[in-house]
């Protein structure tokens, strides 16, 4: 058995490149050699008919870019990627995701932001108002395709919503129940295989969004079982092998912020001293052996 490793195209760091390094590593030591490469060699194409003469020789992808197109191409030649082409596009939207999850898991109300195609037309009061009616002050407007908490604000006033809907205007956004009682933490769950492996608490001081990119502090957390089975609930409904559940933690229990697809591991296996990139090699390789 033979692996490849995607990572993106342009990758440049050793930083990002040390998640792959340590999955491919634990494949190696379970006897599974793998090859790990940047998206940057037309690993497929439509000629006709699909044509993949570079990923030939390989019996799994561990798909660890966000790019759409070469997955699924990859899936229709009947290579078995982790995760999943529609998983990993059903993470990257956070609408998306939302809409997936709606009546699966506990989430903050959120809204969808209408698409525009006329750039500097205004959003109508009156969608401004229902905005406000259903989700009150102070609200958080995200981006779709955010992360590392850059693209996540708050909205005190209708002035301000006006203003950052503007500024959006040009991208896939949406707006959200701000959550109070968790601004500055929230709890990250590793869920690999359809299980959680474990928990971190990360906290901020002086922001909302808890982000370790942002200043947020990771440290182990126990996940109660009510957490466990929202966030195992979860990556199964949107067919994840490997993910990172963010959970905000609400007056009325734990709700699904958004599921990250492609998490890092690298802050959570530090603190919390599971060895993340050994489960997730056990799980694939054990799911091409069809055990
Ligand atoms: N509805 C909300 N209420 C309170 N805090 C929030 C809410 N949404 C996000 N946050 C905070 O902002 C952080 C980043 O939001 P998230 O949706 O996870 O985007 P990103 O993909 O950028 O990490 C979260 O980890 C959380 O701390
Ligand atoms: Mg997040």
């Amino acid at each position: 058995m033979k692996g490849l490793i995607l990572v993106n195209a342009y990758t440049q760091s050793e930083h990002e490149l040390n998640q792959p390094r340590r999955i491919m590593a634990e494949l190696a030591g379970l006897g599974v050699p793998c090859d790990l490469r940047r998206n940057n060699f037309v690993p497929a194409w439509v000629a006709g008919d699909i044509r993949s003469d570079a990923a030939r020789g390989y019996d799994f992808c561990v798909y660890l870019d966000k790019d759409r197109y070469v997955p699924r191409l990859l899936e229709r030649t009947g290579m078995r990627l982790f995760n999943r082409a529609q998983a990993v596009e059903a993470c990257d939207d956070k609408m998306l995701t939302h809409i997936a999850l709606a009546g699966i898991a506990p989430m903050p109300a959120t809204i969808p932001a209408p698409l525009c195609y006329t750039a500097g037309a205004p959003l109508s009061e009156g969608f401004l108002g229902r905005v406000e009616d259903i989700l009150g002050y102070p609200v958080v407007v995200k981006e779709c395709y955010g992360s590392l908490g850059m693209g996540v604000y708050l909205a005190h006033d209708r002035a301000q919503l006006r203003e950052i809907a503007a500024r959006l205007q040009g991208k896939p956004h949406l707006f959200q129940k701000f959550i109070a009682e968790s601004a500055g933490r929230d709890l990250r769950v590793i869920v690999i295989g359809g299980r959680a492996v474990g928990a971190m608490r990360r906290t901020s001081q002086g922001d909302f969004r808890s982000n370790a990119e942002l200043g947020g502090r990771g440290e182990a957390a126990a996940p109660d079982p009510a957490v466990t089975a929202i966030c195992e609930r979860a990556a199964s409904a949107l067919g994840l092998d490997y993910c990172g559940v963010d959970l905000l933690l609400s007056a009325d229990g734990p709700l699904v912020c958004e599921v990250n697809s492609n998490a890092f591991f690298g802050t959570f296996e530090r603190v919390t001293d599971i060895n993340v990139a050994r489960a997730y090699a056990e799980h694939i390789v054990s799911t091409m052996q069809g055990v």
